[in-house]
Order: C-alpha cells, then structure tokens, then sequence
C-alpha cells in the first residue's frame, strides 16, 4: 500500500439540509455546475448517500431531523455545498517562515534575486535540516489543518526542503505521520527531491541527479512514502533531459507523475508532461502553443496557481483560458509554500483565477473540486454523486458564484472528511471573531 493514498479515516453521519444550494461540478456545457436549490447532502458510513432537492429527502434522512439538536444535523440555510475542495500541489511541510524575503521582493528584490544569494527555497533547506522529524511534524500540523477552514479536504504535500536522502525521507516520514491524522484533510504525499541542487553539490549537479535516481527514488518507492514524484524543471532547476530521466525512473518505479512546468521559462515541461502520461503539469504561466495544445490532448491535467503569479508580482499569469478553450482539463492549488505562496486559502484561488487568468466561475470552481482530485487521481474526490467519499464543504454564501464575486470573504462553516467533521473543530477554537460567528454548529 503507498501510505497516504488511504489513511485511515473514519466513517460517520452528516445530513446538511435547507441549503441554498448544493453544487455538484461534474463539467460540461449545459449545466456545468449542476446547481440545485433548496437541497441537502447526507453522508452516510463515511459517503455520500443522497444529495439533491430538500423534495427527495429520503425518509431515513428524515428521521435525523426529528431529534433537533443532533449533532449530526446542520442547518445549511443561507449556505452552498460543494465537495470537499482538493488542493492538489503545495509544499506544505517546512519549517521557518520567509516574511523577510517577502519584504525585500517588496522593495524590488525578485524572487530568482533572492534565491541566488542563498535565500529561497536554499534557505528552507537548511532550516528543514536542522529540524527533527518530530519537530517538522509538530510546526506543520496546525498548517496543515488551517486548510480545513477553508473547506479543503484533500492536500498534496510535497517534500523537496530536504535534498539529502536522510533529509527527504525525514520529510516524507513527517507527511505520512501527519497522513495518519484523521483530524487532518487526507494528504496525498509527493516526492519532490529535485525540487533544486543542493548548494553543497551545486559544482556537479550530474551527480545530484544521481542521487535522485539511485538513492532516494529507490528509498522512497521501497518504504511506499510517496505517491507521486514531482520535478521543478526550470532554468536553475531542472532541465529537460534531466527531468525526463528523473521521471522515468520514478514510472518504473510506480510512482504517479508531476511535474513545475514553464513557471517562470518555457522549457517544455508541459509537453514532456503529456508525453510521460503525468498526472499533472503545474504553474504554466509560460506555457507556449505547443505546451497547450500537448496538455489538451492528454489527460495530464493543467494545474495553475494564479496565488503565485499575485505572491511572485510576476505580472503575468498563466493561460487559463487558452488552456480551457483547448480543452485541457484545469485543476486551480494554491501551491501554499514559504517562498512563493503563503496561503492556504484555496477559495481565494477561484477569483484570481476567474480575473487573473479568464476562468469562468464554473470552470474555477470545477477546478478546485474534481480537477483537483483529477491531478492526484483520485477522480472518486470532488464529487457529490451517491457512493463517493463524504467529503463536503459548506460555504456561508447566498449563491456558488458569490466565491467569486463576493472575493474573498465566503467562509467555510463546516468542512467534512468522509463523514468526519474537520470543521469546526472540535476542540474550543481560540480565534474568536473568525469562528463560526452566527452560524449553527454541529455540537
Ligand atoms: O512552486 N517553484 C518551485 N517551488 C515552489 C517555491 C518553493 C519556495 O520558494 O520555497 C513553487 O513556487
Ligand atoms: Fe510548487
């Protein structure tokens, strides 16, 4: 079994009824949200039951609502359902923040300048390898939950801080203790050991690439820590040959596919991506014609992350709307990671990706729902049709196009794992005013 790909996760009873509406984004033309009105959601075992018009309550369901404050009820008057979100690219595990080097890209260093003086993502590796396992596991656990506020889940968590063999199955240890976590979103681990050349090897970085190749892949595949191996193929990464062979070797070993394609150059990470049959192709904002038309007639899914191209001030973002008109299938993440997107908040990634890179609301709110569970294959996610995981998201929001228009401020007032409530949580929450103002809970 490749740990984290099924963590435990307990089954459970949630009936959300009275909502404003219900979404179910199954993409399409003629109806690509399939929004209902006045409708419920009830979970059942751990799945999904029914979901549909407060008409077709079936009589079990309704049995729950004759004892009123049971905690498995929720009223979800005022509220859209939709699946639970999956945030399907973000290098969540790591330890110190880099507020400073955000300070200094605003006074007009970029983000290449930083990285080449030592800071970046070289800064987070040396900080990830002073820390114990323990430790990294202890500073990303409340990181990891702080998604569920945002109605999140499922989360990809890359390694990629460690760039020694020690240090990265350090981390992916760290990401499957924290898979374990029923309290947690499901996590979805990936290896990302040729995330850069470690400074220490920056004179051969052919022998890195080996290290890659005949040490940690091997490692990593042998101990089932990761899912997925991702490659930044970049200029000052990665290049293409050397990805290539990175990601042949991790096929073989039977790992699913990823790869940072054309986020700040176009190498043609994205058509290598569609050639190797990966999962995904991520960032793309210099994505050429060639790279989408490759992408669309693939099933690779294109994953953007317009939270980085704001965070980066690259001033330009990547080509959703090409992408889509193409026909490629688009997952919207936040890549939450210290450097280049510090933010967990994925429903802020459907307005940016609606103004910022031309997505319609139903094609951003898809791509944080099914697309998202299509980039880590696990399509069965990010679905409300009866059988498939109870994973919900309940949003304070008159209407599914309000987490566009009204940017930013629909808050998620119940998030729930296969029936499991992540939240609110369930411990008193100490943030006041953010929590659950107003809103009935269920306990
Ligand atoms: O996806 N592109 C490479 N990696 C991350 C940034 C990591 C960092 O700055 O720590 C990204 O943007
Ligand atoms: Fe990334």
């Amino acid at each position: 079994m490749i740990a984290g790909s099924r963590a435990p996760e307990a089954g459970g009873e949630v009936l959300v009824h009275d909502l404003a509406q219900v979404v179910d984004p199954r993409g399409g033309t003629s109806d690509p949200l399939a929004v209902v009105a006045d409708g419920f959601v009830w979970i059942r075992d751990g799945e999904v039951a029914a979901a549909g018009p407060m008409a077709d309550l079936p009589s079990q369901a309704a049995r729950l609502l004759d004892n009123s404050g049971d905690p498995r009820i929720f009223d979800g008057s005022g509220c859209v359902a939709l699946p639970g979100l999956v945030d399907s690219h973000t290098h969540a595990l790591f330890g110190a923040t880099r507020e400073h080097e955000f300070e200094r890209r605003l006074l007009g260093a970029t983000y290449q300048e930083i990285a080449a003086g030592g800071g970046g993502i070289q800064f987070s590796v040396r900080d990830l390898r002073s820390r114990s396992e323990d430790e990294l596991v202890e500073i990303s656990r409340p990181r990891i939950a702080e998604f569920a506020r945002f109605g999140v889940t499922t989360v990809e968590v890359k390694s990629g801080y460690g760039l020694t063999v020690e240090d990265e199955l350090k981390s992916l240890r760290a990401i499957q203790r924290l898979a374990r976590d029923g309290d947690l979103p499901r996590i979805v681990p990936t290896f990302l050991g040729a995330h850069a050349i470690p400074a220490e090897l920056a004179a051969d970085r052919a022998a890195y690439v080996r290290v890659v190749i005949d040490e940690m892949l091997p490692a990593v595949a042998e101990a089932g820590l990761a899912r997925f191996c991702d490659v930044f193929c970049e200029e000052g990464a990665f290049t293409i040959a050397e990805s290539e062979v990175i990601l042949d070797r991790a096929a073989g070993l039977g790992l699913g596919l990823k790869i940072h394609a054309e986020e700040f150059t176009s190498l043609g990470g994205a058509a290598l991506a569609a050639r190797l049959g990966a999962a995904s192709a991520d960032h793309l904002v210099a994505v050429d014609a060639d790279g989408i038309a490759a992408l669309a007639e693939s099933e690779t899914v294109a994953t953007l992350l317009p939270g980085t191209s704001l965070f980066l001030k690259l001033g330009r973002h990547a080509p959703g709307r090409a992408l889509a008109d193409a026909g490629a299938t688009l997952a919207v993440s936040t890549d939450f990671n210290p450097g280049s997107s510090m933010t967990q908040n994925l429903p802020l990634m459907v307005p940016l990706a609606c103004l910022n890179l031309g997505l319609t609301i139903a094609e951003a709110v898809r791509a944080v729902t099914r697309g998202g569970a299509q980039a880590i294959a696990r399509p069965e996610l990010g679905s409300l049709e009866p059988g498939s995981p109870g994973d919900l998201a309940v949003f304070d929001a008159p209407d599914v196009r309000h987490l566009a228009y009204h940017y930013g401020v629909p808050r998620a007032v119940l998030t729930v794992r296969r029936g499991r409530r992540l939240w609110p949580a369930a411990e008193p929450c100490r943030d006041g005013a953010n929590c659950q103002a107003g809103r009935p809970s269920l306990s």
